[in-house]
């Protein structure tokens, strides 16, 4: 019996520090399969929640599937490093935040970080550490123009982003604000750390 030919994407994620963030939108319940495709690949997921998220998935949905404590508040003490944003924000090799809410863009754009999401994202390199966005919306959400100054405004802060898609949306509606699907962010992962030129990794807590 031949055993199945290596897949180049699991080399490029094995032992990489993926931080992944997710916000409120119905779209979360796919963040699970992205998760759960990240840790199969061998990467190391660390999941923070909005209180927003929660209200859509469990925490214990993402820390099942990521084998680690997921973060809900920045007041919850989860690492034995402070403070604990900081430290987890230097060790992690990529960032992606799907979904990324019409607030979440607003409140990245302005540089707040008073959940422990943007919290994290704040102490993030984005010189050395990609960020990720995956925005997904009603498309009225979408187009609004405070949305799309938000987006300009981000994406000339060196932010990535992918999607949102047209297609089905949970609101009954077809149109633009779809979150790309999990194999498809997935996939652009893989791209942004092959390119990326690697450096030294900290030890993760146990
Ligand atoms: C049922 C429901 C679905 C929602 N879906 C979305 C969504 O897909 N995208 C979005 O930007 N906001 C959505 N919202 C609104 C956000 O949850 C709300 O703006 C919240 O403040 C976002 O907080 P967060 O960005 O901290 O997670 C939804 C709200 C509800 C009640």
């Amino acid at each position: 019996m031949t055993s199945p030919a290596p897949n180049p994407a699991d080399a490029v994620l094995k032992g990489a520090r993926v931080f992944v963030g997710v916000m409120g939108g119905i779209a979360a319940y796919k963040t699970a399969a992205l998760v759960s495709k990240l840790a199969q690949a061998g990467a190391d997921v660390t999941v923070a929640m909005t209180p927003g998220a929660t209200h859509f998935v469990t925490p214990l949905t993402f820390q099942s599937l990521s084998a680690r404590p997921v973060y809900t508040s920045p007041w919850e003490h989860i690492e034995s490093q402070d403070p604990q944003h900081i430290a987890l924000a230097s060790r992690t090799d990529l960032a992606v935040v799907a979904p990324c809410t019409a607030d979440g863009l607003a409140r990245l754009a302005t540089g707040r970080c008073d959940d422990v999401v943007t919290l994290i994202l704040a102490a993030i390199d984005r010189r050395t550490t990609p960020v990720l966005l995956a925005p997904a919306m009603n498309t009225v959400m979408w187009e609004q123009p405070a949305n799309q100054r938000n987006v300009s405004q981000l994406a000339a802060d060196g932010f990535a982003f992918i999607g949102p898609e047209d297609g089905w949306q949970a609101c009954r509606h077809v149109g633009k604000g779809r979150m790309s699907e999990p194999e498809a962010i997935l996939q652009r992962i893989v791209q942004i750390l092959s390119q990326r030129v690697s450096s030294p990794r900290a030890p993760l807590p146990g």
